[in-house]
């Protein structure tokens, strides 16, 4: 996203604490359902940043990626898509997850993608092979000690916008062709676990 238009949702998540946004006017009744949970705005990653991302972890047949905080589903789309994988989301809107597991459905890509209706906090990440991010960057330190408790050595987390604090990335793609304010940081897991 644009930074002006990062702040924008930012600024709105902060106005979602006065009681008119709480009920519903800004994401709408299921949204508002789950705020209490919600640690990132919906804003979708334009899909040449996904395209990006996924090329960055290079994913291959047969592996599993995890997108944390799914939104719309396009990069479990696109990486089942493209790559032939498996793409799990995991997302705590209800009507996110309805229109995407909709959208699956529609694409008959049932049987390579789903998403799960939950915390991206509480997800075992044991069966992922490629983990995507699109949050905050004190989300993705909160979120560190569990990618390092469940990601197989190797395992790739590519984080768009925000880094990891702690971790050293392998890459950090500020090179964007139409997409100049967007960064990429890739992470690789470490053949040995700390
Ligand atoms: C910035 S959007 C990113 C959407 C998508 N990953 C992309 O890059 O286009 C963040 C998403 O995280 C979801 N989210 C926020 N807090 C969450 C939580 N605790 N558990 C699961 N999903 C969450 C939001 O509803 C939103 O769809």
């Amino acid at each position: 996203m644009h930074k002006t238009s990062r702040a924008a949702a930012l600024g709105l998540v902060v106005l979602s604490g006065f009681p008119a946004f709480s009920q519903g006017l800004l994401y709408g009744q299921q949204h508002a359902k789950h705020y209490a949970n919600s640690l990132a705005p919906y804003v979708v990653s334009p899909q040449q940043i996904v395209d990006r991302m996924l090329e960055l972890a290079d994913p291959k047949p047969n592996e599993t990626v995890y997108d944390l905080g799914s939104g719309d589903g396009r990069i479990l789309i696109t990486a089942v898509q493209r790559y032939r994988v498996k793409a799990v989301g995991v997302e705590i809107s209800d009507d996110l997850v309805q229109s995407t597991s909709d959208r699956i459905r529609r694409l008959g890509l049932q049987n390579d993608a789903r998403v799960i209706h939950g915390d991206l906090r509480k997800v075992d990440l044991s069966a992922a092979d490629v983990v995507t991010m699109y949050l905050a960057t004190d989300v993705n330190e909160m979120m560190r000690p569990n990618l390092e408790k469940y990601l197989k050595p190797g395992a790739r987390v590519v984080s768009h916008d925000y880094p990891v604090p702690g971790w050293k990335p392998k890459l950090v793609d500020k090179d964007l062709p139409q997409a100049h304010n967007h960064v990429i940081y890739l992470y690789e897991m470490p053949a040995q676990k700390k």
